[in-house]
């Protein structure tokens, strides 16, 4: 299993691994959405090769955190995340996070955001983001943990509410 940063001939094939891992286009679009942006970060987007073949991606890339005392910020969010069904549980997803993670965590973030399951993100040092003042802007139904911040070497307390950008919203909501 090889880990490497994304190149840009992969897009068609992350397409296919977020399409087929979310069995869902919207899904499969985000990532182009994501890399067309000014809240890309080449070195934040990674892809996992087993066998020659590219079987998963992940990636950060900026948001916005609009402060409790006024102002706003950038901050690192991880979104989206998916490994190919038929490759599932075999250590992909955990390897993905940890190289995006160790990436945002080398360009001196405080933390890193993200939206999913607290069962699943929990083993990676994630927690319930409202513990550090940090609230997500959740769709009806999710889990009330499902907005969740790792801290990193550099962190310290930024509260405010999370303000996800327009190519992030038009790629999730179309
Ligand atoms: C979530 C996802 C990226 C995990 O990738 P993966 O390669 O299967 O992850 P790993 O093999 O590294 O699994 C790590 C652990 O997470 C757990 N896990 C993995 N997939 C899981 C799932 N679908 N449901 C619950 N737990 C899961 C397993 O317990 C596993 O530990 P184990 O080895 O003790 O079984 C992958 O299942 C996926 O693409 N799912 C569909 C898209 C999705 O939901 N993305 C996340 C959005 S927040």
């Amino acid at each position: 299993m090889i880990c490497r940063l994304q190149r840009d001939d992969d897009q068609d094939l992350i397409y296919d691994v977020h399409r087929a891992a979310f069995a869902s286009d919207l899904h499969g679009r985000l990532p182009a959405a994501i890399g067309s942006s000014p809240q890309f970060v080449p070195g934040w987007s990674w892809v996992i090769e087993r066998d020659d073949e590219l079987i998963g991606h992940g990636m950060a890339s900026w948001t916005f955190l609009d402060l409790d005392g006024g102002g706003s910020v950038d901050v690192p969010h991880l979104s989206p995340l998916a490994v190919l069904p038929g490759h599932q549980r075999r250590g992909a997803g955990s390897a993905l996070i940890g190289a995006i993670t160790d990436a945002v965590d080398l360009a001196g973030a405080p933390f890193l955001l993200l939206e999913g399951s607290p069962g699943f993100y929990g083993r990676f040092g994630f927690q319930d983001a409202r513990i550090h003042g940090v609230r997500f802007p959740l769709p009806p139904g999710a889990p009330a943990g499902a907005g969740q911040l790792r801290p990193l070497t550099s962190y310290r307390q930024l509260a405010g509410r999370v303000r996800y950008p327009p190519a992030f919203l038009a790629a999730t909501t179309a």
